[in-house]
């Protein structure tokens, strides 16, 4: 039986946290397409690319090599699983991602690793552009100033000095940039199970998503 789940939300909304969880509990493959746009975007900045300039941007992420380890982004054999997650890179990535052609090729490859796999995908247009045929799609929701806190409190606990008021206008600001933009903007898939984490735990959130994973089994079986 062949299983595909997308999880869409905003910034900071725990979704890379529970898909995680999810796919070690389901035996799926992980695929975090947040954590491609950021290297796209980081790779970029360390050459000093504006995202203004789409043909050098788009020149760069051809060139780049992307797999998964594990939970782990390789990116031509560099791992940049931490440096993706540098507050310079969430102030500017939602900038490249923004780019029609960058997303184009970053679609394919998401298409691409997924192929006949088992997947769980995180993003913003997983359910509506990429895994567009998924069954099981969730949009995961939280108010901008309960990300911003758990955001805050996950970048202290690993030393980056950082003030909430910054994270949540950063927040905001993604927000706004990922849900206005032309190509893909952020939506909910018509289809997508909502679910407002609010007030709730990765575990409870984790606890629903697998009550649908298993009904899915149960009736596909
Ligand atoms: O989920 P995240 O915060 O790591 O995402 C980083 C940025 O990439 C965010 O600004 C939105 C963008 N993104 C996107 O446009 N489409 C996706 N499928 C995943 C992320």
């Amino acid at each position: 039986m062949n299983i595909s789940v997308a999880i869409d939300g905003p910034a900071a909304a725990g979704k890379s946290t529970i898909a995680n969880i999810i796919a070690h509990k389901f035996n799926l493959m992980y695929i975090n397409t947040g954590s491609m746009y950021r290297a796209a975007a980081l790779l970029c900045m360390r050459e000093r690319v504006c995202y203004k300039d789409v043909d050098k941007v788009c020149e760069i992420v051809k060139s780049l090599k992307m797999h998964f380890e594990k939970d782990r982004l390789i990116v031509n054999g560099e791992d940049l699983t931490e440096g993706i997650k540098h507050p310079d890179v969430s102030n500017n990535v939602s900038n490249y991602a923004a780019i029609f052609k960058l997303r184009k090729l970053l679609v394919k490859l998401q298409q691409d690793m997924a192929g006949n796999f088992n997947v769980i995908m995180d993003g913003r247009d997983i359910g509506t552009v990429v895994l567009k045929n998924a069954p099981l799609k969730f949009f995961l929701t939280a108010s901008a100033s309960e990300r911003a806190k758990r955001r805050y409190l996950e970048l202290k606990k690993k030393g980056i000095d950082v003030e909430y008021n910054e994270i949540l206008d950063e927040i905001i600001k993604r927000d706004y940039i990922d849900s206005h933009r032309e190509s893909s903007p952020f939506i909910k898939a018509e289809d997508a199970i909502e679910i407002n984490s609010s007030g709730l735990s990765i575990y409870q959130v984790v606890e629903i998503i697998s009550g649908y994973i298993r009904n899915y089994i149960k009736e596909h079986n």
